[in-house]
């Protein structure tokens, strides 16, 4: 009989489940497309089978918990809570944590977000003056430690015409900023959503699949 030496010691099963990715969207300006975006990523997460949470850290008009409150009908599919209501149960068997938040956060809860997310996601528009904001904002967050280079710029609105998404997107990487590949266009779908409380997917528009193309092709480079 051979001898094989000792038995390996074996592995210890981890039964833990998997902890949820946390992405919190944020910007310093206003309007940008968070919320439109928080919504949108969360439901596409959900539509490819992994379960999502939307949690809504601004209380304003706008935000994705009034977006949820008007659904009518099918409406998201997916969970948006306010973070007091948030089950730790309910997160914890969730695969993605979207945070949508506020408008022009103080730097001091840039930084307590950047702890506590794995990625933000800074959205912005292509503009000179949104790009500019957009810098800013990264800068800040890379110094603002490690967790800095878990930022990654967003550009949406983009206009589906010409190539000021395709010029910005590479202008910031020159200059040493992680840009998503995808483009989120423009589009009046988006706005519909927002109205009725449902995904750009849903609303009757001609462009409404291309809009939830772009959707699609974000949360595929995200997770
Ligand atoms: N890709 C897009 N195409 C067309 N319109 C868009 C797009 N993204 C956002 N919008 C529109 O821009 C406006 C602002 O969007 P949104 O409310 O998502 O911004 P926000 O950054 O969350 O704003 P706030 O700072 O007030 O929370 C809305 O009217 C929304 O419908
Ligand atoms: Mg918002």
């Amino acid at each position: 009989m051979p001898d094989f030496g000792p038995a390996p010691a074996r592995r210890p099963v981890c039964y833990a489940p998997p902890m949820p990715r946390v992405i919190a969207i944020t910007s310093e300006k206003g309007g940008v497309g968070k919320s439109t975006l928080a919504v949108h990523l969360a439901g596409a997460f959900h539509e490819r089978g992994q379960a999502t949470v939307l949690v809504d850290e601004d209380g304003r008009v706008g935000s994705s918990l009034r977006w949820a409150a008007r659904a009518d009908g099918p409406g998201l599919g997916f969970p948006v809570v306010a973070p007091d209501d948030v089950k730790p149960k309910k997160l914890a068997a969730a695969v993605a944590v979207l945070i949508d938040t506020e408008g022009r956060p103080k730097r001091k809860e840039l930084r307590r977000l950047s702890e506590r997310a794995d990625l933000i996601l800074v959205p912005s528009g292509v503009s000179a003056l949104e790009l500019d904001a957009t810098r800013e904002l990264l800068d800040f967050l890379l110094e603002a430690g490690d967790v800095g280079r878990q930022s990654r710029v967003v550009l949406t609105r983009v206009p589906p015409v010409g190539h000021a998404g395709e010029d910005a997107r590479e202008n910031l990487r020159d200059e040493g900023l992680t840009v998503c590949n995808t483009l989120v266009r423009q589009y009046a779908a988006y706005q519909k959503a927002a109205e009725l409380g449902v995904l750009a997917r849903d609303v009757r528009d001609p462009r409404a699949g291309v809009a939830w193309t772009d959707i699609l092709s974000l949360s595929r480079e995200l997770r």
